[in-house]
């Protein structure tokens, strides 16, 4: 097959260089720049990364025209209907999905790493009650790596794959626990018969002196969120796994580095800021259109949450899930009921924006935290646990990235460069010249 290239010219010196095109299996090619430095001495310049491949990848695929997203070739729509979330991870971390004995396996395998080490409930002691329990999230998931030295051995494929299992298995009790802790309640231990959605539910919801069951609609609830958050190629938590595991730090400390970027608003911290939006407006009593109108003005930092992505530009799929779902949850909880005005105010205000010229033309849709946040509400799960509800689904995501990257022979430490604004070189004045 002929070589790809594109011929770079510098229209200054008349200088000319050929750069190999890369042709991934879908999606756009890339022009491979990583010689442009040592042969022409110039940097490409990209903040955000608006278009710019950091890796090779054979995880996720997402096309953003089509609002297509796959997990290993396989749609999100049929995963969230027909898998599990336990299938998703071993899909995510192994390629394929599984057989029974290797789902039995697998599950197996997750179950017997659920409890946490004993003086870890020591560490959520010295939090404050009130601290908001994605701050716990960062400090508990990266003091991992002070609780399981033998899981250190990063450049081990099976030692690698053992932590994988291990983070995904103690993710709901170190969440779960985060909410036990700022609530005054006792911690429950896991309860390795149950499904991973119900020994969730489990662990935040039951109480020692009264037998606890899971309600199956909240459960199955639980299983769909989980699938569909549980990866999206390389967005920003991701990239920063990717980014701190460059450096051969350990997988807690790179984990923990993830769910910090996840916290933001522009990001995971989405799924809180949405239900906060809707509440506001309720609570307002104003009109849908005047918090458009608020979020078109450019005077103002007003954006719609639950609004636009990077990559989507149409309808995000995991979004068209979850609103289903929201819908469904709605009309058959009675608990769930309570919130239906939230659910009213979130359609009315996907109706206005998709009708708006602005929301039109930059090709702005409900996102993947529009409906969750709803949901999250109807299973009793508070506001501020909701970013910690995606943190844990991502996990899986997290760590089969790190995992590829770990095992990619083309991985070298992430290191951007910048184009240096500054001062030039001055001399060191005494104080009383300044
Ligand atoms: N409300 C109002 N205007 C918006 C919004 C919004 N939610 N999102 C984007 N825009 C406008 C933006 O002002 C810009 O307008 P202009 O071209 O006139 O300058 C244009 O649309 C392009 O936006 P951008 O900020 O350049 O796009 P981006 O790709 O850098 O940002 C985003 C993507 C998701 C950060 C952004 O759409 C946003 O802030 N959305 C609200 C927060 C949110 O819902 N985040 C969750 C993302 S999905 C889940 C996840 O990643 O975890």
């Amino acid at each position: 097959m002929t070589k790809h290239t594109v011929t770079l010219t510098d229209n200054k010196t008349g200088e000319s260089i050929e750069l190999d095109v890369l042709h991934p299996t879908q999606g756009p090619n890339a022009i491979d720049v990583t010689q442009l430095y040592k042969k022409t001495g110039m940097f490409t310049y990209d903040p955000g990364f608006m278009s710019t491949a950091s890796c090779w990848s054979d995880i996720t695929y997402l096309d953003g025209g089509k609002g297509l997203l796959e997990y290993r070739g396989y749609s999100i729509q049929q995963l969230a209907e027909q898998g599990s979330f336990m299938e998703t991870c071993y899909l995510l971390l192994n390629g394929e999905l599984p057989n029974q004995t290797e789902f039995d396996e697998f599950t197996h395998r997750v179950v017997h790493h659920t409890m946490l080490h004993e003086q870890i409930k020591r560490f959520y002691s010295g939090f404050r009650r009130d601290a908001h329990p994605m701050a716990t999230m960062v400090g508990v998931v990266g003091a991992l790596s002070a609780f399981y030295h033998e899981y250190m051995e990063i450049h081990d494929e099976k030692n690698r794959y053992e932590t994988a299992v291990l983070l995904i298995a103690k993710m709901p009790t170190i969440a779960a626990w985060s909410y036990r802790y700022a609530n005054g309640l006792p911690f429950v231990y896991p309860d390795n018969k149950l499904s991973y959605p119900d020994n969730f539910l489990h662990m935040m919801f039951s109480l020692p002196s009264e037998e606890y069951l899971a309600d199956p609609r909240m459960s199955r609830a639980l299983e769909v969120i989980l699938i569909t958050h549980a990866d999206h190629e390389q967005n920003a938590s991701t990239s920063t796994v990717r980014l701190a595991g460059s450096s051969e730090v350990n997988p807690f400390a790179a984990i923990s580095a993830g769910i910090a970027s996840l916290w933001g608003p522009a990001h995971g911290g989405a799924n809180e800021a949405v239900v906060r939006m809707l509440m506001e407006i309720r609570d307002s009593e104003k009109p849908v259109q005047h918090f458009v109108d608020k979020a078109k003005d450019k005077t103002q930092s007003f954006r719609l949450m639950g609004f636009g992505h990077r990559v989507y530009k149409n309808y995000d799929p995991r979004a068209t899930i979850i609103k289903e779902l929201c819908h469904k949850i709605l009309n058959e909880s009675e608990v769930a009921e309570e919130h239906r005005d939230l659910l009213d105010i979130a359609m009315k205000l996907e109706s206005v924006a998709l009708e708006d010229e602005y929301f039109v033309s930059r090709k702005l849709y409900p996102n993947v935290d529009f409906y969750s946040g709803i949901i999250f509400l109807s299973m009793g799960i508070p506001l501020n646990m909701f970013t910690v509800m995606f943190a844990m689904a991502r996990t899986i995501g997290w760590i089969s990235h790190w995992h590829e990257m770990m095992g990619d022979d083309k991985t070298r430490i992430a290191r951007p460069r910048q184009l240096y604004t500054g001062e030039t070189s001055r001399d060191y004045p005494p104080m009383d010249k300044r």
